[in-house]
C-alpha cells in the first residue's frame, strides 16, 4: 500500500477535520459524514466547532439547539445520539474518548464503521473501516462479484488485509479519497490510480460494474397535506414538535395530516386544518426518505387562534429553529 500512501501525501483532499487528529473533531466529522456527502458536511463541521469547541461545550448545549444546527444534514436520530454521546464522554468518561474499538462501539451513535474510523484516524489503531468508498475500492481491487449487502463481511475482511500499521488513519483516508476522486462509481479513472497494477477487477475488465448490488424494491409513495397558518397581526405561523421517537424525531413541522399511501382530497385534508380561514393550495413539495418518497401539499391561510399542541413562530425566529429540510422546502413555497 506504499504507492497508495505516496499518492495520498501528494493528492489528499484538504478537509477541515484533517487539520489534526483530536478525537472530538474526528468523531464529529465521522458522525456527520454517515450517509451524507463531504461537500454537505463542510459548512456544518466548521459551524459546530465554532459554536462548541470542546465535547464539554457540546454536552452542555440544549438538545433543541443541536437539532437546529443539524437541520439540513438529515437522519436526525444521529444528532440526538451525538448529543447523548457527548454527555457520556464529557460526563462518565471525564472528557476522553475510550481508545479501543470495542469501547468506542459501546457509545451512543457509534457503530462498527464509526468506531473503526475513529480508532484508525484518532488513535492509530490498525483497522480499516468499511464505508461506501472503501467497499467499492475493495470490491474492484479483489474482483469480488458477490452482491451487496451479502458481500459486506467478505469486503470487510479484504479491506482489513490492506492495513498499514505505520499509518492506519492515513491508509483509511487514502482509500476514502481514492474512492471519492479516482475509483468513482461511474467511469473510474484507472489511468490515474496508484494501485491499478494490483487491481484484479481492472485486469478482468469488470471493475466499473463492481460492486454488484441486490436490486432494491421500489420506494413506495406517501402523501400528506400541511398548513401554513399565519397570524394576521404579525405574520407568525403555527408550528408543532414531532414526537421524539421516529422519523424526524423531535424536529419541528407545520401542522397537517398523516402521511399515507393515498392522496388526500381537499375535503379530507381540511378536517385536519387548524382553526382558520382562506385556505388555498399554495404548492407541493417532494422529498425522498430512505424508505418512501413523500409528496406534501402546502395549504396557506389565516389562523384564527393557537391550536393545542402548536406554538407561534415569528418569521425572524425561523432560521434558528430545528426545521428539517422537508419543512424548509414547504415554508419556501409561501415565503420564497
Ligand atoms: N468519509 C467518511 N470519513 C471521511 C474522512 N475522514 N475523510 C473523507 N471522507 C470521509
Amino acid at each position: 500500500m506504499r504507492p497508495l500512501l505516496a499518492w495520498y501525501d501528494a493528492n489528499k483532499r484538504d478537509l477541515p477535520w484533517r487539520a489534526n487528529t483530536d478525537p472530538y473533531r474526528v468523531w464529529l466529522s465521522e458522525v456527520m459524514l454517515q450517509q451524507t456527502t463531504v461537500p454537505t458536511v463542510l459548512g456544518y463541521f466548521d459551524r459546530f466547532l465554532a459554536r462548541w469547541p470542546t465535547i464539554g461545550d457540546l454536552a452542555k448545549a440544549p438538545l433543541d439547539e443541536v437539532l437546529a444546527q443539524w437541520a439540513g444534514l438529515g437522519y436526525y436520530a444521529r444528532a440526538r445520539k451525538l448529543h447523548e454521546c457527548a454527555n457520556v464522554v464529557a460526563g462518565a468518561r471525564g472528557g476522553r474518548f475510550p481508545e479501543t474499538i470495542e469501547a468506542l462501539q459501546q457509545l451512543p451513535g457509534i457503530g462498527p464503521y464509526t468506531a473503526r474510523a475513529i480508532g484508525a484516524i484518532a488513535f492509530d489503531i490498525n483497522v480499516v473501516p468499511l464505508d461506501g468508498n472503501i467497499e467499492r475500492v475493495t470490491a474492484r481491487l479483489f474482483a469480488v462479484a458477490l452482491p451487496l449487502p451479502q458481500a459486506k463481511p467478505k469486503l470487510g475482511e479484504l479491506a482489513q488485509s490492506l492495513a498499514f500499521p505505520e499509518r492506519p488513519g492515513d491508509l483509511a483516508q487514502a482509500l476514502m479519497d481514492l474512492g471519492a476522486t479516482v475509483c468513482t462509481p461511474q467511469k473510474p479513472a484507472c489511468q490515474r490510480c496508484p494501485i491499478s497494477q494490483d487491481c484484479l477487477g481492472l485486469r478482468k475488465g469488470i471493475s466499473q460494474s463492481l460492486p454488484l448490488r441486490e436490486k432494491r424494491a421500489a420506494r413506495p409513495s406517501r402523501h400528506g397535506v400541511v398548513f401554513y397558518a399565519e397570524r394576521k397581526s404579525d405574520g407568525a405561523i403555527l408550528l408543532r414538535k414531532r414526537p421524539e421517537k421516529g422519523l424526524l424525531g423531535g424536529m419541528l413541522e407545520l401542522p397537517g395530516t398523516d402521511w399515507r399511501a393515498k392522496a388526500w382530497t381537499d375535503h379530507e385534508a381540511l378536517a385536519h386544518a387548524p382553526a382558520g380561514s382562506d385556505w388555498h393550495k399554495a404548492g407541493r413539495v417532494k422529498h425522498v426518505f430512505t424508505h418512501f418518497a413523500l409528496e406534501l401539499v402546502v395549504m396557506t391561510g389565516f389562523a384564527a387562534r393557537l391550536t393545542p399542541g402548536c406554538f407561534w413562530a415569528k418569521p425572524d425566529q425561523l432560521a434558528d429553529l430545528a426545521l428539517p429540510t422537508l419543512m424548509k422546502k414547504a415554508l419556501r413555497i409561501t415565503r420564497p
